[in-house]
């Protein structure tokens, strides 16, 4: 087996390859793993959707809702294309999961079946418990004291589905520590899958706060982008960082599975 660490100059993300002992799978090695490093990546194993839902299982409960597949499995292959951004191939930026389906997600995985001829599509991770600590104090202070809103456009998908903004805090606590929630903006052009906005706040204050954001979450002292190759399993934790994904054209084919607190 190797391993590669950290993964982020922030020093966090840890890969595997080539894992031949079972053991490295077991609950104990691997929440080790997802406290000191928040992420995983394992590379090269050849599971089918049933191990990953054995080995996924063991952490708790899984989020189980209509839209998956065997009530578990979030099919991520583009096919609702023309119908949404989220199963579709549009570009979602940073966030945690779980903020419009109402419910608190721990650990995320997300194992790719097949890709192949995939233009960009990488999925990106970013420290943003660590990225927190750069956050401008302005922003910080109105993150912490206003929280955020989002209106769903993707409502086919999300269960939070009504034409109207959801309010949720804008940072979470966990283990004694500040963490940021939500995530960030779509742009003024792009196809969204909602508008996230900061609650009480101008439109384009807020737009120019997230633009401030994105420089911090998504600068290489941060961030992690991962090509993804067949048989790639990531794991993160879903308090600690947030995630996101390159827009994208090809066959990407990629299953979700999200853990409950
Ligand atoms: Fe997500």
């Amino acid at each position: 087996m190797h391993l590669q660490f950290p993964l982020t100059n922030s020093g966090i993300g840890i890969m595997a390859t080539d894992v031949e002992s079972a053991d490295f799978f077991l609950k104990s090695n691997i929440e080790k793993l997802l406290d000191e490093y928040h992420f995983i990546v394992i590379k090269k194993l050849d599971w089918t959707t049933d191990r990953l839902h054995a080995f996924l299982e063991q952490f708790g409960e899984l989020v189980k809702n209509e839209k998956r597949k065997d009530e578990t499995m979030l099919t991520l292959d583009g096919s609702q294309h023309a119908k949404e951004v989220l199963r579709g191939t549009g570009r979602m930026p940073l966030h945690r999961d779980g903020l419009l389906m109402n419910v608190d997600v721990k650990y995320v995985g997300i194992y790719c079946l097949h890709v192949n001829e995939l233009k960009n599509g990488r999925t990106y991770i970013s420290d943003s418990a660590n990225a927190f600590n750069e956050y401008p104090e302005e922003i910080k202070k109105t993150l912490q004291q206003n929280g955020l809103e989002a209106m769903p456009f993707d409502t086919a998908y999300y269960l939070k589905n009504e034409n109207k903004y959801y309010h949720f805090d804008g940072v979470i606590s966990k283990n004694n520590k500040t963490l940021p929630n939500g995530g960030l903006h779509f742009k003024k052009e792009e196809r969204a899958s909602y508008h996230l906005r900061f609650s009480n706040v101008d439109e384009e204050k807020s737009y120019e706060y997230f633009e401030t954001l994105e420089k911090i979450l998504e600068s290489p002292t941060y961030t992690y982008y991962h090509t993804w190759e067949t048989g790639d399993l990531i794991l993160f934790d879903n308090y600690y960082v947030m995630h996101g994904r390159e827009s994208y054209s090809g066959e990407r084919s990629l299953i979700q599975m999200q853990v409950k607190n």
